[in-house]
């Protein structure tokens, strides 16, 4: 499918996000862990977490999903069982990883595999802290598909620096470390999302996080206290809007003159909010009301109203806390008067696709000025020609941040293969357009 969008509309009125990918993919495991029914509200039903109930349902655990409520039958981490194929992650680099620790933890033998792109993603960095900790699992030239036997109990305990600030790799790790039954330290160079320690806080499991300074580093530390059950109980949830999606529409509306929209029950959580930090830092309007907590997450209203954006630099441990942002940050970067900079972002070039790389032709193609760094971009910002066809490459997070671009570009953008948008936000175009963005599709 081609997605055009065309200039020329401005955004007005209120509109309510699909769940939190991040918190569904969590709270789906968590459910498929616990003995018991789990329900969960407001749950991201979309291409990646679709892949999560999938795998679940092959381990032995059903599900029914009416509408956006969920509701998971766990049976206990007895109850999983040993599949006879593969188990397909799909494209969904959080199913493979945080499968991996939890059916570490549980015992459970398996091998799991995803798409061609999936298979692209490191694996290693999952891989040899398991073995560290007596893990039976193997992974050819460190990439899916893992192999997962039947680990001796209990693990042994870890002590370990992640090379990267990483929620999927710590929240790995955790879950394997619940079979361990000694202390867990994980240290990370950057504060990445913290939704698993806080879901395990929640099942009564003592989970500490600490910023430290050592020998001039800053570091992060997550440390796993014993005693803990492995007894899960079942979940109860209503999860909050996801900010990664809303940014999408943060962004539209701080671009496309005359916008003023509000946004609903907004996951704010501090360890996925850099980009709010940032689009501030350029001058965007944008208001944060209503801040509540909502299943343990913190959640709040955004208003958000078309703004003269400037440049800013994005560095250090900024990036962490928006990494999954920097497809739409660079729109508005290139909206914005002066030369933006990210550094210290390299990370970006082992995502769903190399984000450095596509943004840059991508921008390029629309007539931006961006140049490509090995560990981030710099975009030299002002109007935005558009009149041209764009690749996402086939990244979610790219398509739709290019067809934002086309919305307050000079001239219409297309955006090939835009049916990816699906992996993460099937509602992307028709909230949109209801908020009055001028997209078109076209076979
Ligand atoms: C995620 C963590 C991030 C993020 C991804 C979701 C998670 O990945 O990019 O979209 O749910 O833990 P990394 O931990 O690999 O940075």
């Amino acid at each position: 499918m081609n997605l055009i969008s065309l200039p020329g509309g401005s955004l007005h009125g209120t509109a309510a996000l699909p769940g939190d990918k991040s918190l569904s993919h969590r709270a789906a495991l968590f459910a498929a862990l616990a003995e018991g029914d789990s329900r969960i509200e407001n749950f991201l039903v979309s291409g990646v977490t679709q892949a999560m109930l999938d795998a679940l349902v092959v381990l032995g655990v059903p599900y029914e999903l009416e509408g956006t409520t969920l509701t998971v039958h766990g049976r206990g981490l007895g109850g999983l069982h040993s599949p006879q194929r593969p188990i397909n992650c799909g494209n969904s680099a959080t199913t493979i990883r945080l499968l991996a620790g939890a059916l570490a933890m549980a015992g459970v033998p398996a091998v799991l595999d995803g798409s061609a792109g999936l298979r692209r993603r490191p694996m290693g960095r999952i891989v040899d802290p398991l073995q560290a900790m007596g893990v039976e699992i193997a992974a050819a030239a460190g990439c899916a598909p893992l192999t997962l036997g039947r680990s001796p109990r209990p693990l042994r305990p870890l002590d370990y620096d992640l090379p990267v600030a990483s929620a999927q790799i710590k929240t790995c790790l955790l879950l394997a470390a619940l079979a361990a039954g000694s202390p867990t330290t994980l240290r990370e160079p950057g504060p990445s999302r913290d939704h698993t320690e806080r879901m395990l806080r929640s099942q009564g499991i003592a989970v500490s996080s600490e910023k430290l300074v050592q020998d001039g580093r800053t570091l992060y530390v997550t440390r796993l206290t014993p005693p803990y059950t492995l007894a899960f109980k079942p979940l109860a949830l209503s999860l909050p809007g996801d900010f990664s999606s809303a940014a999408f529409l943060i962004v539209a509306a701080l671009v496309t003159p005359g916008s003023s929209i509000v946004l609903r029950s907004v996951g704010l959580n501090p360890a996925r909010t850099g980009l709010l930090d940032a689009l501030l830092a350029m001058g965007g309007d944008i208001c944060i009301t209503n801040p509540a907590t909502r299943s343990g997450e913190p959640v709040g209203d955004l208003e958000v109203k078309a703004s003269r954006l400037h440049a800013t630099q994005v560095g250090g441990e900024q990036v962490v806390r928006m990494i999954d942002e920097f497809p739409i940050f660079a729109v508005a970067a290139a909206y914005s008067e002066g030369v933006t900079t990210v550094r210290d972002a390299a990370e970006l070039r082992l995502k769903e696709s190399d984000r450095i790389a596509g943004l840059c032709s991508e921008l390029r193609a629309l007539g931006a000025a961006a140049e490509e760094r090995p560990d981030g971009f710099s975009i030299t910002g002002g109007d935005l020609p558009g009149g041209a066809a764009v690749d996402p490459h086939g990244d979610h997070r790219l398509a739709m941040s290019l067809a934002v671009a086309g919305l307050a570009a000079v001239k219409p953008v297309s955006v090939s293969g835009a049916e990816i948008v699906d992996e993460s936000f099937p509602e992307f175009i028709p909230v949109l357009q209801a908020l009055g963005a001028r997209l078109e599709q076209a076979a």
